[in-house]
């Protein structure tokens, strides 16, 4: 079968598509011929090697690609027979994804109905998780404003619209008249562009006034510019990812001075539990067949084309999800 490989870290170009056998399913395990592979931006940084610590020690060439949709074309030894031919969403290891064929615990599946693509499904998939982790441990309530950063990005337009169901006031701030004019589509309520100078000031008066929460997955100086729009007494912020490459800096003090929250979140404790992350993408699935989410893949590339996808997640040129279509 194909698959994209990774030799060694370094840039996009390092992702070659090669001959490789198709892997087999242990006790526990399927084969799922794989429809569409979610391109995550974590998978941009761990082969670059700043976050190779994610492949757990797994040592080079590897198959990069956790999320895929597909069907189950084998199921391993002992496994049920009954999911031969099924339509499922699953988890590699965090490794084998980018492929024809990957392996999937058995366990990890999700089964999608016809009413939802398999490439919109993994595009709501394990980001559907994150989004509502998300709203949850920011304790979002009617009437909040909540200021999304990067909020045209994969996981931000999914995150936007559920803010918007759950009735929150959504401030959704990103870089360029395009990624504001889709936020406008999805339903946020105000969008700010953060490239330009003063952005603050105009996503303050947006929100008239202050926000309640910022949802960051940026960190660095945009993190911080948003750490200083919380209301007093009871803003937080939810710090989940630094996609600028700087975590944000933020002093004990300064949480007590201004009576803030700073939250960590990681989806990684939701997927440990793995009856709530299936009823959570469960969820957001039957919102999208019901036709109340909308699943955003802003591009499609096919595996020969992976260091393109890596390429224009990192030069920030993506919306919504980037999807590898083998
Ligand atoms: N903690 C968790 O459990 C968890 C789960 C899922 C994802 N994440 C994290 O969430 C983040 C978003 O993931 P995603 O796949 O949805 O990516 P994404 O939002 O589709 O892409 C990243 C976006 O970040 C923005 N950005 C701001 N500063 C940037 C910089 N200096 N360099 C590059 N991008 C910059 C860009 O949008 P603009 O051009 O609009 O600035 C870019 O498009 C990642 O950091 C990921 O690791 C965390």
């Amino acid at each position: 079968m194909r698959a994209v490989v990774l030799h060694e870290f370094g840039p996009p170009a390092h992702l070659r598509v090669a001959d490789v056998p198709t892997p087999r399913p242990a006790a526990g395990e399927v084969a799922v011929r794989v429809a569409a592979a979610g391109v995550q931006f974590l998978e941009t940084q761990v082969r670059a090697g700043t976050m190779r610590g994610a492949l757990g020690g797994a040592p080079l060439p590897v198959i990069l690609g956790k999320e895929i949709a597909g069907v189950v074309a084998e199921v391993g030894p002992e496994g049920d027979p009954a999911l031969l031919g099924a339509r499922v969403l699953g988890s590699t290891t965090g490794l084998g994804g980018y492929a024809e064929t990957a392996i999937a615990p058995a366990g990890s599946l999700i089964p999608v109905g016809d009413a939802v693509g398999l490439p919109e499904a993994v595009a709501l998939y394990r980001y559907g998780a994150t989004a509502q982790g998300l709203v949850r441990a920011a304790r979002v309530a009617a009437g909040d404003r909540v200021l999304v950063l990067a909020a045209a990005g994969a996981v931000g337009t999914v995150l936007v619209q559920l803010l918007k169901r759950s009735g929150a006031t959504v401030v959704a701030a990103a870089r360029g008249e395009h990624k504001l004019a889709l936020l406008g589509r999805l339903g946020a309520d105000h969008v700010v562009d953060y490239s330009l100078s003063g952005w603050t000031g105009r996503a303050r008066d947006a929100a008239g006034g202050s926000v309640d929460v910022v949802l960051d997955h940026v960190g660095g100086a945009l993190g911080r510019e948003s750490f200083e729009l919380l209301t007093p007494g009871s803003g937080r912020q939810i710090v989940f990812g630094l996609s600028s490459g700087t975590p944000l800096q933020v002093q004990p003090m300064e949480l007590i001075g201004r009576g803030l929250t700073l939250t960590g979140f990681s989806t990684g404790h939701l997927w440990s539990r793995p009856a709530l992350a299936r009823d959570l993408v469960t969820e957001v699935l039957e919102l999208a067949a019901a036709g109340r989410l909308t699943p955003v893949i802003g591009q499609r590339f096919p595996l020969e084309r992976a260091a393109d996808a890596h390429a224009a997640i990192e030069a920030r040129d993506t919306v919504g999800k980037t999807l590898l279509i083998p």
